[in-house]
């Protein structure tokens, strides 16, 4: 991504995967390996293992058929249907661990931290952590249906989807880089709680997370983001839509009433998409043969 892609790639070629350069995120770091540690000494149990972790995993793999294909409904639901069960521990994380408890909020930008479980072509599982104030900001997720599930904390999410068809304005107040987004979401929520979907065109595709509280979510992308594919993430601002602004006609019929609207403007890669990337030591998907 630059939110997710970029990291990800890091994680699979283990160049960058393990290296913590913010102090706050570097704690989360330590207190996975202590955990991790702690069970090693106390006996040689076998490595953590998550039964949620591994029905999403298998699910996964059977449900994501790769780029340029959406799964139908049954497919979702049943992917929903395990992430609405998982808890923090399916992925090796406590309400007890540090990073959850602080209430404080850093000096300067909070910088959001990611770890990846898993990725291949046609899917990905990875988990981002976002201190108190931490923001990803408003991005896409070109050709993607991507899962989230909010596992701990509390989090701001405000959605869009392009409104269709995607007309440009045709007036001197507005610039033909601006598109008119519908707003899917503006929503708080709070953990434990379901899962939530976003399709290309549907469910909120454009979205900005923002951490009222220290938040761990699980996102399940497929297919992960690829710039080599051309599912590259872009980045908006958004400017609520004012009425003054010179439509045509097409697009005016197209907008419905009651809903809310905003101008999106693509914009370059914000500095508070950077995020730092830690190893991921929760319990581990074993890649069965395929039947
Ligand atoms: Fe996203």
């Amino acid at each position: 991504m630059r939110i997710g892609a970029r990291l990800v790639d890091q994680g699979m070629n283990g160049t960058s995967v393990g290296h913590v350069s913010h102090s706050k995120v570097g704690y989360i770091n330590r207190i996975i390996k202590k955990k991790r540690c702690t069970r090693r000494i106390s006996r040689h149990r076998a490595l953590p293992f998550s039964m949620a972790l591994q029905d999403l995993f298998l699910a996964c793999r059977d449900i994501f058929k790769g780029p340029g294909t959406v799964p139908p409904t049954e497919d979702v639901q049943r992917l929903c249907h395990i992430l609405d069960k998982m808890r923090p521990e399916d992925v090796g994380l406590s309400q007890d661990l540090q990073f959850f408890k602080s209430k404080s909020t850093t000096k300067g930008t909070p910088r959001v931290t990611n770890t990846n479980i898993y990725k291949c072509d046609n899917f990905s599982l990875c988990i981002f952590f976002l201190p108190t104030g931490g923001v990803i900001p408003l991005h896409n997720h070109p050709g993607m249906t991507v899962f989230s599930k909010l596992l701990l904390g509390s989090m701001h999410i405000k959605s869009y989807d392009w409104v269709e068809p995607s007309h440009e304005s045709n007036g001197s107040t507005t610039s033909s880089e601006l598109r008119l987004g519908q707003v899917k979401a503006d929503t708080v929520f709070t953990a434990p709680c379901n899962s939530s979907v976003l399709y290309p065109t549907t469910g909120g595709n454009i979205h900005a997370f923002t951490a009222i509280t220290p938040c761990a979510i699980l996102d399940v992308l497929g297919p992960p983001y690829s710039q080599e594919d051309g599912r590259d993430c872009s980045y908006y601002r958004d400017t609520p839509y004012t009425t003054n602004a010179a439509l045509n006609d097409d697009l005016i019929r197209t907008m419905e009433d009651g809903e809310r609207y905003s101008w999106l403007e693509e914009i370059d890669v914000p500095e508070n998409s950077q995020m730092d990337s830690i190893e991921y030591l929760g319990p581990r998907v074993i890649e069965t043969g395929r039947h």
